[in-house]
This record gives structure tokens, sequence and C-alpha cells, in this order.
């Protein structure tokens, strides 16, 4: 279903509500990763382009009790957002009460004002993350209209989500939120083919869901990582110390079966005798992987198999790394699959589907090679997954 956005309605001297996701990483206090913050610009912009009032908020960390305020403020993230806006954000150091219900009434048109971390509602009752209905309507009473722009945090239903959007006239998606839709949820509902789904990282069970969605869609499945040598010991191969989930072989095996040949993890793997940057690497076909020895990397001959259903493609969705890549001689698997999807954006949709690998690429300096870099972790996990998720679920349909 088509979603309205922020072109659909007027903000003109409007008070607009923008909940982001700034949930940024932090590192001694200071702003490691800004991507998220860049990527709400536009919606920002456009409010106070078109004479709205933003009023701009969003969750920080995890907030439990007192103790976790001070290293989860919001205030490093209101100056980053005023050097980026080139204006003074006003900064309410409150999620409630007269200081903020004061400071929204003085804003005039044009100017930005930003309040304290969503999630310091939490520490009463998680109010915030538990949809408290008196919360999302008291947000909800400080604004005339809700733009929603934080896909990161989509899949939670909220009180500054959906709570607000149950308490207002008119809920809109921001430009972030739109272009997630439009990437991510189109793509699912009509890929051009080839599609090629690219599945990695440490755990089948954290992608189980994902697989047997993308399954039903993609052409075919490249799974490596840690999650593939489940899959090879389902297949009858001894993975040595490889990472396992004895729990999930069955499954693997119920998910080759289901997918008819559409799965392929290749035939070789890098490994090494520890979990470290300096272990010695040799090449193991999968037939061959020595008890003393673990899988770090998807092998030579996989990564020419998984570039040449890449060059064909005509969608690309991949999510989790191929190897350690955090570990520069086990990164080439990676790597490799990063440089054959960004070698054909001029012909293909590549979308990276968040979280580790799209630290990869960023990490490669390939970002600019990608059509899309979701914004979301957990949030692009579940809508692979294919699941509803409540933030979109409660912006006003076209
Ligand atoms: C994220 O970073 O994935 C989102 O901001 C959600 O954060 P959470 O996992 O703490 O809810």
């Amino acid at each position: 279903m088509a979603k309205k956005t922020i072109r659909d309605i007027d903000v003109h001297g409007k008070k607009v509500l923008i909940r982001v996701d700034f949930n940024v990483p932090l590192k001694n206090g200071e702003i490691s990763d800004e991507n998220r913050i860049v990527e709400a610009l536009p919606t920002i912009r456009y409010v106070l382009e078109n004479g709205g009032k933003a009023i701009v908020f969003s969750h920080l960390g995890r907030v439990k009790d007192e103790s976790d305020k001070a290293k989860n403020s919001l205030e490093v993230v209101a100056k980053r957002l005023g050097t980026h806006l080139k204006q003074d954000v006003v900064f309410v150091p409150v999620t409630r009460g007269k200081a903020l219900e004061d400071a929204i009434n003085a804003l005039e048109n044009g100017q930005v004002l930003m309040f304290e971390n969503t999630r310091f509602e939490d520490i009463e009752g998680n109010k915030e993350s538990k949809n408290n209905p008196e919360l999302g309507a008291y947000w909800a009473s400080l604004g005339d209209v809700f733009v929603n722009d934080a896909f990161g945090t989509a899949h939670r239903a909220a009180a500054s989500n959906v709570g607000i959007a149950a308490n207002i006239k008119q809920t809109v998606a921001g430009f972030l939120l739109e272009k997630e839709i439009n990437f991510i949820g189109g793509t699912l509902e009509k890929p051009e083919r080839p599609f090629v789904a690219i599945l990695g990282g440490a755990k089948v069970s954290d992608k189980i869901e994902v697989i047997q969605n993308l399954l039903k869609i993609a052409d075919k499945v490249l799974i490596g990582g840690g999650m593939a040598f489940t899959f090879f010991k389902a297949m009858g191969y001894e993975v040595g110390k490889s990472l396992l989930e004895l729990d999930k072989v069955e499954l693997a095996k119920e998910l080759l079966d289901q997918a008819q040949g559409k799965i392929e993890l290749g035939d070789d793997v890098y490994t090494g005798k520890g979990f470290s940057a300096d272990t010695e690497k040799n090449v193991r076909s999968i037939h061959e992987i020595p008890q003393d020895e673990m899988g770090l990397d998807i092998g030579p001959r996989t990564i020419e198999i998984f570039k040449s259903y890449i060059k064909s493609a005509k969608t690309v969705v991949w999510n989790g790394p191929m190897g350690v890549f955090e570990f520069p001689s086990f990164a080439e698997g990676t790597k490799s699959v990063a440089l054959a999807a960004a070698s054909i954006k001029n012909q293909a949709t590549t979308i990276i589907g968040g979280g580790d690998s799209a630290a990869a690429v960023i990490q490669f300096g390939l970002a600019d090679g990608f059509t899309h870099i979701s914004t979301g972790g957990g949030a692009s996990l579940e809508y692979l997954e294919g699941k509803v998720l409540p933030g979109i679920a409660c912006v006003d349909d076209k």
C-alpha cells in the first residue's frame, strides 16, 4: 500500500513533529558515524524551507535508570545537526513538561528544536518502548502533524512512532523512510530479474526468516559467512572448529531441500587455526576442512562462483559479511562481493540491508557503488523477513 509522504502535506506555519533515528554510535562522547544524521537532513530541510517549525526527536541507546542518562543525552547530536543545517538547534534537555511546551510555542517558522532522548521515558515503566498510550498522546499534543522518518526503529512499536500516529490527524513518511520503503519494500515486491540475494553473518538462527522469505522471491541465494558451516554440516561435511549451530543442522537440511538448488554455498573456504588476525591462512575445499581449523572467509573458487552470479544480476540485496572482514587477511571474500556488486551499479539495483555489510562497504570505501545502503539494522532484517513494520504501518495510506 502506498504511503503518504511529506510532499502530501502543507507544513507552512505548522508545528511539525519529526521522528528520526539518531541512534548513532558514540565513542568517548563523540559521534563516530553520522550517517543517520546526514540521511535525515532532506526531511528536516524540507520542513524548514517550507516555513514549518521542526520539532525533532529520537531515541539513543538503552536507558534503564538515571545512571544511563548522561551517556545517552542527545545534546551532542543536536549540536551536530545544527552544524549540518548551518543554524541553531534549540536543545531542550527534557522529554515533557512546561519548559518543552514553552520552547515549542516560542518557535518561529523555519526554526528547529530537538528534545531529549525519548528513552529517558523508559526509566519509569518503559513508557517509550512499551508505547504507553498517555505518552504517545502527550507527544502528539505538541504538534500539528507527524512526519515519521525513523526507518531504523520502524520495527519497534514505541510511543514516539505508533503512539503519536494514533493520536494525531496526519502521519506521513519523511524522505528517508520513503526511500527505504521504495528500495527495500519495492524490491521485495517487484524485483528486476535475475534477483540475487547474498546472505552472510555468523548465525543461521539470526537469518532463518530472511532466508525463508528470500527463497520465495530471489532467483539465487548466495550464503557465506559463519552461517554457511551449519549448511555444510547439513550436507554431510565436517567443518572442524568453524562456527556451527548443531541445533540448526536439521533446519538447514530443510532449507536446502526447500530451495531446490536456489541456495549456493560455493565449495571452498579460507581457514585459520585460531580466531585471530594473524592466524596462518589456508585454502580448503569444503570436503577437507581439518579438525583443528576454522573457516574464516569464503574461498577463492567460491568468490568466483559468487561473482559470476552477481555480475549477471539485475537486483542484488546483501545482508551480512562473507567472512571476518575485520581481520584484513580474511576480508577478501566480503571485499570481492562488494566490488562485484559495485561494478554493476549502472545496470542493476544494489541494496545493502544495513548492519555489518553496510559497515564493511563503508570500511572499503565502496559506499558510493551501491544504489541504496539501508540505515536500518534490525529494521532492515525484519523488512527482509517480509514482516509488516509498525513504524511503516502507522503512516497514513495514500
Ligand atoms: C537500531 O540502531 O537498530 C535502532 O535504532 C533500534 O535500536 P534498538 O535496537 O536499541 O531498539
